[in-house]
């Protein structure tokens, strides 16, 4: 073992990390950093997530693997670190990557960063590791596997990062982001040993001044790309850099999306999502709860960790769009069960039995005559994250700015949510510090994060006009 893995190691058993704010099922850093998730598989009957890891501090630097498994996806354990920038290939960092099962070996793959060279640039190159027991990874001879001279004319070898390995029908095949000019690109290799690759031909291009974190599959007789867009020209912080997903087809060995390219998430915090298959056949994903547009507050509040997970989320298609729903093996987390009485409201009500810091909720309402609802949550003091719903606009706003301290001048954001049937159905996860909500059954996920300075959080309803409460229900979550 290198010296810099085992320090890291070391790092991640470090005690007297503050737990404030950790949310108690969502996977969060040890210590340190964490974003992307990388490497999410299955292998010899577990689940295995990997993420971006800086074990020193609690913003972003030299890059590491993190590591858990799990049976389930709803309880992890913290494995060893898997990757530590301990190569001349990879001294500046090991950048976000997939993973794939080849001759009973969990093989790696992502990419490697050089150190800086005289003007101050960094290559980065593809690399992989393997490990037979899924614990201990050895990086190959050959890396980097896709070195910098494979790449085509105009793409940059500074900005060629973040390799999705599949097997496919001939061997082996990657998807890797890179930058033509000031496009970015996805560049597909072949490879019959994941050692010697070719280069294949630009799969799909116009991908903002930049694109990250492919992750490519077919599912349901369609191809899937999902991406990371980052587009320079775009002023809203949220929308310059965000997740989407494309479906559609090959042709040419390119991939021709059939239909625009879809917003994953609609909240505040989402980014760099991974997705892997469950034995059952359901596509699992799950993403980085952070923006790179947001300040750190577990870091601005002195805390030695910084990066929270999404939950797993169900993916399928409906009318050719996403719709994601909680991974339901969640349910297990289920503790006492709370029922408000339904009917009409009208004004404000404290939504006493929905009090707790880890929470499931379920909300179904109808406007009858009621122009807007607030839902305030996370109450503690005069703070609240406040969900506010308009039903003539049919939007959904989401505002923070008055839930501790601030994650940067945007903490409001709106999206279109329609009724369906008349009716808006919400689906609430609170989990300390993060909140994942599911409209209409996964037609809209928003995802944020808030650090409320008080820890009893409350929750209460407040109708403008008179709404009927059709289903409100919530669990306290073990
Ligand atoms: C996306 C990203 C990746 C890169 C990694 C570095 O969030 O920028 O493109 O591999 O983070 O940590």
């Amino acid at each position: 073992m290198s010296e810099s893995l085992y320090r890291a190691w070391k790092m991640m058993e470090s005690n007297g990390v503050s737990d404030r704010y950790r949310p108690r099922w969502h996977i969060s850093a040890p210590v340190g950093w964490i974003n992307d998730p990388n490497g999410f598989c299955r292998f010899n009957g577990k689940y295995h997530l990997f993420a971006q890891f800086h074990p020193y501090d609690t913003k972003w630097g030299p890059m590491h693997w993190a590591h858990w498994s799990s049976d389930d996806l709803v309880t992890w354990s913290q494995e060893r670190v898997a990757l530590a920038p301990d190569q001349a290939f990879d001294a500046g960092g090991c950048f976000s990557g997939t993973a794939v099962v080849a001759d009973q070996a969990l093989v790696l793959m992502y990419t490697g960063v050089t150190l800086p060279d005289e003007s101050g640039k960094c290559l980065q190159q593809q690399c992989v590791a393997t490990s037979r027991d899924g614990s201990i990874f050895s990086k190959a001879t050959f890396n980097p596997v896709i070195p910098a001279s494979a790449l085509p004319e105009a793409c940059s070898p500074f900005d060629f990062r973040d390799p999705c390995i599949r097997r496919g029908a001939k061997g082996f095949e990657a998807w890797v982001a890179s930058k033509r000019g000031n496009e970015g690109v996805i560049l597909h290799f072949i490879s019959k040993d994941i050692f010697a690759w070719k280069y294949q031909n630009v799969f799909l291009g116009s991908l903002g001044t930049m694109c990250e974190c492919p992750d490519y599959f077919e599912w349901n007789g369609k191809k899937v790309l999902l991406t990371s867009i980052i587009d320079e020209r775009i002023s809203d912080p949220y929308m310059r850099q965000a997740a989407y997903i494309l479906v559609g087809r090959e042709g040419q060995a390119a991939f021709i999306p059939e239909a625009e390219a879809q917003l994953i998430d609609e909240g505040m915090d989402f980014y760099a999502p991974q997705t892997t298959e469950m034995p059952d056949g359901r596509r699992v994903m799950i993403g980085w709860a952070q923006s790179w547009a947001d300040a750190i507050p577990t870091r601005q509040l002195g805390l030695e960790w910084s990066g929270i997970m999404t939950l797993p989320r169900e993916c399928s298609l409906r009318k050719g769009r996403l719709v994601q729903q909680p991974l339901r093996e969640l349910m297990c987390l289920r503790g006492q069960m709370d029922r408000m009485d339904l009917g009409f409201f009208s004004g404000m009500t404290a939504l006493e039995v929905f009090t707790g810091a880890c929470r499931e909720l379920l909300l179904e309402l109808a406007p009858m005559t009621a122009q807007a609802f607030e839902l305030r949550l996370m109450q503690t003091g005069n703070e609240y994250f406040l969900l506010t719903y308009d039903f003539n606009a049919q939007s959904l706003t989401l505002d923070r700015s008055n839930c501790g301290p601030s994650l940067g001048d945007h903490s409001r954001r709106t999206s279109n949510v329609p009724l369906v049937d008349g009716k808006l159905s919400l689906h609430i996860f609170i989990d300390r510090s993060i909140i994942e909500i599911f409209c209409n059954d996964g037609e809209t996920a928003l995802t944020a994060l808030a650090f409320p300075n008080g820890t009893d959080y409350g929750a209460s309803l407040y109708v403008k006009g008179t709404a009927k409460v059709l289903r409100a229900e919530g669990w306290l979550m073990n």
